[in-house]
């Protein structure tokens, strides 16, 4: 096996900034980026998977590249995959093209596509993995996550003053944070496949829940599915800035619940009520996305549904931003999630921090399991 080259870490650095390219377009696919050197390590070709259904990374950077491929090594940020979806499999496209060595970063967890290293291998092609395996994997967070869990990767975002307030006593919320801070969420909702709001939310807010990205074209951006859990569809009504036709909506409501007056205005997903009576079985409403083809999810609120996927241990990650506001009265940012005393806390792990504007960005990911384990 050749040691590995600068050259190499280089390009797969490239290929993970090629592969962000495609975050909230490819579901149910993983983002994947790819860079093809020629023997003489310079890159022939770049390419990155752009939408689900369409060529892989690997096509896009062997097609740039041509003739120059033969003999060289192609740099990916996944495991190149072995079976025929959609489109053909890459690792036959790279033994066919004449790749020499193959460097990837992520093995592929998925039973279908996995595979791919071996087949090359036995084709007689230098095959190394794990190369900048960390960066990657965080570049895929949302898919690997989904794949592991089967159910969609789950960000909960929040806007809270310094005092932990998400709204006045009023119920008025806007704004809470800066300008910085809102572009930055509308970068969050471009990433996801699909925004959720409760129907506290809907009623207080008329959201909009689009993406609008400020130097980016409609063309450019990718809306996500905008989902309300409405359980007894009474929050959205005709006119609501939710079914604007922007993008897709769905209203998840019960099984039960009268939504005539919905008809023709939104589909309507009919889920079963949560079994402790309090709106609907979180569980069923991620698996019915999931089985929609959304990988990520970026859940807005309100506090009381962020309590009830917490409660429920489905968030995965945690964006919060802090304003330096105070407001003294109003609701926390997130309601009750099952947690009676503190030796249940939901503990976090800090993984970023940054200023926007005059706010504070905290990123956080749960310490799984802890509250199990202390009890
Ligand atoms: N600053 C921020 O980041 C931010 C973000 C969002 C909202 N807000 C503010 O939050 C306030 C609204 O808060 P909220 O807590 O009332 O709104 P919410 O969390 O959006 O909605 C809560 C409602 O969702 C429904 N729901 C459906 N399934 C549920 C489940 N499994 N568990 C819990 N609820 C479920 C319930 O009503 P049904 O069962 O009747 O449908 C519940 O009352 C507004 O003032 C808004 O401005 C602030």
């Amino acid at each position: 096996m050749a040691a590995r080259a600068p050259v190499e870490t280089a390009a797969m650095r490239r290929a993970i900034e090629l592969a962000a390219r495609g975050l909230g377009h490819t579901s149910p696919n993983p983002v994947v980026g790819c860079v093809v050197l020629d023997p003489g390590g310079r890159t022939v070709g770049e390419g990155w998977h752009q939408r689900a259904g369409g060529p892989h990374a690997e096509v896009h950077a062997l097609r740039a590249a041509g003739e120059r491929a033969r003999g060289g090594t192609a740099v990916v940020t996944l495991e190149p995959c072995n079976h025929t979806g959609r489109t053909g499999p890459c690792a036959r496209a790279l033994i066919d093209a004449g790749i020499a060595r193959v460097v990837y970063a992520v093995s592929d967890p998925t039973p279908a596509a996995t595979g791919g290293a071996v087949t090359l291998a036995e084709a007689g092609v230098d095959v190394e993995g794990g190369l900048l395996a960390d960066e990657a994997a965080a570049g895929n967070e949302a898919w690997l996550t989904a794949v592991l869990r089967r159910r969609p990767f789950v960000l909960w975002k929040y806007a809270a003053t310094l005092d932990g307030r998400i709204a006045a006593a009023d119920g008025t919320s806007r704004w809470i944070s800066s300008p910085e801070s809102r572009a930055d969420v509308h970068r969050l909702r471009a990433a996801a496949d699909a925004v959720i709001v409760g129907s506290g939310t809907a009623r207080a807010d008329d959201p909009q829940l689009g993406a609008r990205i400020s130097g980016l074209s409609d063309d450019e951006i990718s809306q996500p599915l905008r989902v309300v859990v409405d359980s007894g569809a009474t929050a959205v009504k005709a006119g609501a800035r939710v079914l604007d036709g922007t993008a897709p909506t769905l209203i998840a409501v019960a099984e039960d619940a009268d939504a005539a007056h919905l008809e023709g205005l939104a589909p309507l997903l009919r889920l079963p009520r949560a079994a402790d009576g309090r709106g609907l079985s979180i569980p069923a409403l991620l698996q019915a996305l999931y089985e929609r083809d959304v990988r990520s999810v970026l859940l807005e609120g309100g506090p009381t549904l962020a309590g009830a996927f917490l409660a429920a241990q489905a968030v995965d990650k945690v964006v919060g931003y802090l304003a330096p506001v105070l407001l003294g009265a109003g609701p926390a940012a997130v309601g009750d999630a099952g947690i009676t005393t503190i030796a249940q806390a939901l503990r976090l792990e800090v993984t970023g921090t940054e200023r926007l504007g005059p706010d504070l960005r905290i990123t956080a990911t749960p310490l799984r399991h802890s509250r199990h384990e202390e009890n």
